[in-house]
């Protein structure tokens, strides 16, 4: 009745697929117990530190947040060895992915991304009415040398997600260091970085070694993963000061709510916390690796808390399979992955479970 109210853009949206919650399935299916393996979320919980500087912060919930940040960009500064200056907060690094896009990009200008890519990227520029070109990935990493062939003076922006999601893929730092030595200063390159913390034995790039160049690039970073604060909505940019600034200037006042900046700086002090996070995903890896290499099934190393498994079977029967015994996984049907699922390590007790539930699936 209304659609005369919206572009086409708008219209032809799609919903974001979010992972299914918990909640939800115990609902349908009627049974508990359920975990989830699907939101490449962390298994131990959110850090003990944050929950209790949080906690302890209840009672100003009356106040408006600092709406500049102060205390959490002080943290990170001295973290990352950078200014205050080079770091904008975001309701998570899905919101500078949003203010990206608000601050560079106008109306049909081209953003490049690779195909399968973190499938909000897309989501954002098709809002922005922006062109979006997808480049596919090679052999399952980004082609650099196509996404450097796709871009042209009309291109404003390429999002790029190292470690990729889903195939679990980091680009190696060398290569990522003479793209963007390649690209035009027109281009913004926005590194996203959100599962950096469970590269292993990698050389990674630092920020300080980019952004007081003259190529504009803003790496993106969460404490959804490695943090275990997917549900409090926290992420940062980090940059040039001027780009940096041009981001600061298009986001809401209060767009970091208060918990998130307390829970945000103890998370960061929580230094055992994100040391068993990565210990446990690196174990869980070896383990969930060497049961696949057992049953002699195609999987894809990773450089994440999350990898992609081939199956012989229909996706949604596995899919449904696994709901059925309460194991959330995601398909990879959307992401034009037929027949293969992405799994989010878990606990141990989680990993034997869903080894377990496999065996009876490939029984079947
Ligand atoms: C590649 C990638 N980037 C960004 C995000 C967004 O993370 P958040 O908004 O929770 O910081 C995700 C979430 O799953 C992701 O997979």
């Amino acid at each position: 009745m209304f659609e005369y109210l919206i572009t086409e853009d708008i219209a032809s949206l799609e919903p974001y697929p979010p992972g299914k919650p918990i909640e939800e399935v115990e609902r349908e299916l009627g049974i508990t117990g359920v975990i989830k393996m699907a939101s490449n979320e962390n298994p131990l919980g959110p850090s003990p530190r944050a929950l209790e500087a949080m906690t302890a912060a209840l009672p100003q919930l009356n106040r408006y947040p600092d709406a500049s940040g102060f205390q959490l960009k002080q943290a990170l500064a001295e973290h990352l060895g950078l200014d205050m200056a080079n770091i904008i907060l975001g309701n998570g690094s899905d919101e500078i992915i949003e203010l990206s896009v608000h601050a560079f990009l106008r109306p049909r200008q081209k953003v490049i991304i690779s195909d399968p890519t973190f499938l909000y990227y897309s989501k954002v520029v098709q809002v922005a009415s922006g062109r979006l070109m997808q480049v596919p990935l090679k052999n399952f990493q980004h082609d650099l040398t196509g996404i450097g062939k796709a871009v042209d003076e009309d291109t404003r922006l390429i999002f790029l997600d190292n470690p990729n999601n889903p195939s679990g893929s980091l680009t190696p730092a060398n290569e990522l260091k003479s793209f963007i030595a390649d690209l035009p200063r027109t281009t913004v390159l926005a590194l996203d970085e959100a599962y950096r913390d469970f590269a292993r034995n990698a050389e990674l790039i630092e920020p300080g070694e980019l952004i007081n160049g003259d190529q504009p690039v803003v790496f993106l970073r969460t404490f959804s993963k490695a943090y275990g604060l997917a549900g409090l909505r926290i992420g940062y940019g980090i940059g040039h000061a001027e780009l940096i600034d041009y981001l600061d200037r298009v986001r809401q006042p209060f767009n970091i709510n208060s918990l998130a900046q307390i829970g945000a700086i103890a998370a960061l002090e929580d230094k055992e916390f994100y040391e068993k996070t990565r210990n446990v995903t690196w174990s869980g890896l070896d383990y969930v690796w060497s049961e696949l290499d057992r049953l002699g099934l195609r999987y894809r190393r990773c450089q994440t808390n999350y990898f992609l498994i081939e199956l012989d079977k229909p996706i949604t029967e596995v899919v449904d399979y696994f709901l059925k015994k309460g194991i959330i996984v995601r398909s990879m049907e959307g992401y034009g992955l037929k027949r293969t699922i992405r799994l989010t390590i878990g606990s141990p007790e989680e990993n034997e479970r869903f080894i377990k539930t496999l065996q009876g699936i490939l029984d079947l």
